[in-house]
C-alpha cells in the first residue's frame, strides 16, 4: 500500500483500484457532527484494459487532490465512465473538474441524479439515466446499478460487480474512522461503534428503509457479495460481509440486545448533575451499562457520540435544565435529534428541573410521546430535589427497570 498526503491508493482486487483520502481536518461532519476520529472518502477504480470507469469522487474543495491522485493512475482524458452512486458533496466533489477537464465522460447515475448536477454544480454533462437493476458492460465485467433510495438520499444507488463479487455501497457500511488498513481485519467493538454512530448520524432519519434496500440486494446478488466497499471506512471482505450486513440489521433495531442505558443531560449550577449521578449509581449498580453525556459549564459531549450510542440503547434517561421558560436550548437539540434519528420506539425516564417556572415538563414529554418514545415516568423538580421527589426518582427507577427487564 502506498500512503501520500493523506491519500491511499491500493487495488481492492485486481482491476478495481481504491482511491482514499484521509481526512483528519473535519472537525464537524455535514458542518454538525463531531468527528475527532476523522474520516475518509473512498473513490473507487475500474481498469477493464481500454475501458475505466470510476466510482464517485472526494468530498467538496479536494478536487485538485484527487485529479491529481487520480492522474497518477491514469490520465483523465482517458476515463469513459463516471457512477455517481449519490450527489451529498462528500462523494460528488469532483465531478464538475472532471466534466472540465474531460467533456467527453458519460456520467451514470440514478434518473434524478441529473437535476442534482445542475442544482449543485451548475453542469450538464453527457449522463445515462440507470433505471433499477440496468447493466453496464466492459469487457471483462458487468456492472449492475441498484437503486437504494434513501440510503442516504432519494437518488442513492449501489453498483454489483459478479465478477468479482463486489458491492460499491457509497454512505451505506460507512464508518467514521480512518482505518490504517484498506481492509479491515475483523469488526471490533470500536469499528462497529464508528460504524454505528455514521449509521445513526447519516442515515438514522431513514432507517426505515434499510431493511428494504438490504433485501432487495441480497435477492438481486443472490447472496454473492464478497467485498463490500463503502465510501468511508474499510472495506470489508470475506466472512465480515455477513456479519456487517446483520450488523446493519442491528442498527434498526427498536429493541436491541444489550443492557446499555444511555444518560445525557444539562446542568447549569450542579442541579441536575448531583439528581442524574444518583441515578447512574442506582443503574449501574443493578447491572446496566451506562453511558453519560453530560452538557455543563465544564465539559460538553459528543453528541454525534450520544445519537451512535442511543440508536441500539435499551432505554435514555434524559436530564433537562430549564432556561428562559424552555428546555436547555443544547438538550432542546439534542432531543429534536433523538426524535429525528432514532424515531421512537425506546423507554425513556424524563426529569426535568427548574427555578422559578415549571414549564418544561409537559413540553418535553409530549414531544416525545408524539415520536413514539414510551415515556416510563416524568418528573418535575424544582432547584435541590427534595426527600419526596428522590423516593419519587427512585420509584421511576424501579419503573424504568422494570420496562428494560420485561
Ligand atoms: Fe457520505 Fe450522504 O454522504
Amino acid at each position: 500500500m502506498r500512503i501520500e498526503n493523506s491519500v491511499v491508493i491500493d487495488k481492492v482486487s485486481k482491476d478495481l483500484i481504491i482511491l482514499r483520502y484521509n481526512d483528519t481536518s473535519t472537525k464537524y461532519f455535514e458542518a454538525l457532527w463531531e468527528i475527532p476520529e476523522g474520516v475518509t472518502y473512498n473513490a473507487y477504480l475500474l481498469i477493464d484494459g481500454d475501458t475505466t470507469v470510476l466510482f464517485d469522487t472526494w468530498k467538496k474543495g479536494l478536487e485538485s487532490e484527487f485529479l491529481n491522485t487520480l492522474n497518477s493512475v491514469i490520465d483523465i482524458r482517458d476515463l469513459d465512465y463516471v457512477v455517481i452512486h449519490h450527489m451529498e458533496p462528500d462523494h460528488s466533489g469532483s465531478i464538475k473538474t472532471l466534466y472540465e477537464r474531460n467533456p467527453g465522460i458519460t456520467f451514470i447515475g440514478h434518473p434524478m441524479t441529473s437535476k442534482l448536477m445542475r442544482n449543485l454544480y451548475g453542469i450538464s454533462p453527457k449522463f445515462r439515466a440507470v433505471k433499477d437493476n440496468e447493466t453496464l458492460s466492459t469487457k471483462n465485467y458487468q456492472l449492475a446499478f441498484i437503486h437504494a433510495p434513501w440510503l442516504h438520499w432519494p437518488e442513492t444507488m449501489f453498483t454489483y460487480i459478479p465478477q468479482i463479487k463486489a458491492l460499491i455501497t457509497c454512505d451505506v457500511f460507512g464508518a467514521y474512522t480512518i482505518p490504517k488498513s484498506v481492509f479491515i481485519d475483523e469488526l471490533s467493538d470500536e469499528y462497529i461503534s464508528s460504524m454505528r454512530k455514521y449509521f445513526a448520524n447519516i442515515i438514522g432519519f431513514y432507517k426505515d428503509n434499510v431493511i428494504k434496500n438490504l433485501d432487495k440486494v441480497l435477492a438481486v446478488t443472490e447472496g454473492n457479495i464478497e467485498i463490500i466497499a463503502p465510501a468511508h471506512g474499510a472495506v470489508i471482505k470475506g466472512n465480515l460481509v455477513n456479519k456487517a450486513i446483520n450488523l446493519y440489521r442491528e442498527f434498526t433495531l427498536k429493541t436491541p440486545v444489550n443492557r446499555k442505558i444511555v444518560i445525557a443531560y444539562s446542568s447549569m449550577y450542579g442541579f441536575v448533575d448531583g439528581i442524574m449521578s444518583h441515578v447512574a449509581h442506582v443503574l449501574s449498580d443493578w447491572g446496566f451499562n451506562v453511558s453519560i453525556y453530560k452538557f455543563t459549564d465544564k465539559e460538553r459531549a459528543s453528541i454525534g457520540d450520544l445519537i451512535g450510542e442511543a440508536n441500539n440503547a435499551l432505554g435514555i434517561v434524559l436530564g433537562v435544565s430549564t432556561y428562559d421558560t424552555e428546555p436547555f436550548p443544547l438538550m432542546d437539540y439534542i432531543i429534536n435529534l433523538l426524535i429525528k434519528k432514532l424515531k421512537g420506539g425506546k423507554p425513556v425516564l424524563l426529569i426535568t428541573d427548574y427555578g422559578w417556572g415549571d414549564v418544561v415538563l409537559r413540553h418535553v414529554k409530549t414531544r416525545l410521546e408524539k415520536a413514539d418514545f414510551t415515556v416510563i415516568d416524568a418528573i418535575s423538580v424544582n432547584g435541590i430535589p427534595t426527600k419526596e421527589d428522590l423516593d419519587k426518582i427512585d420509584i421511576a427507577l424501579q419503573s424504568l427497570k422494570q420496562a428494560l427487564t420485561q
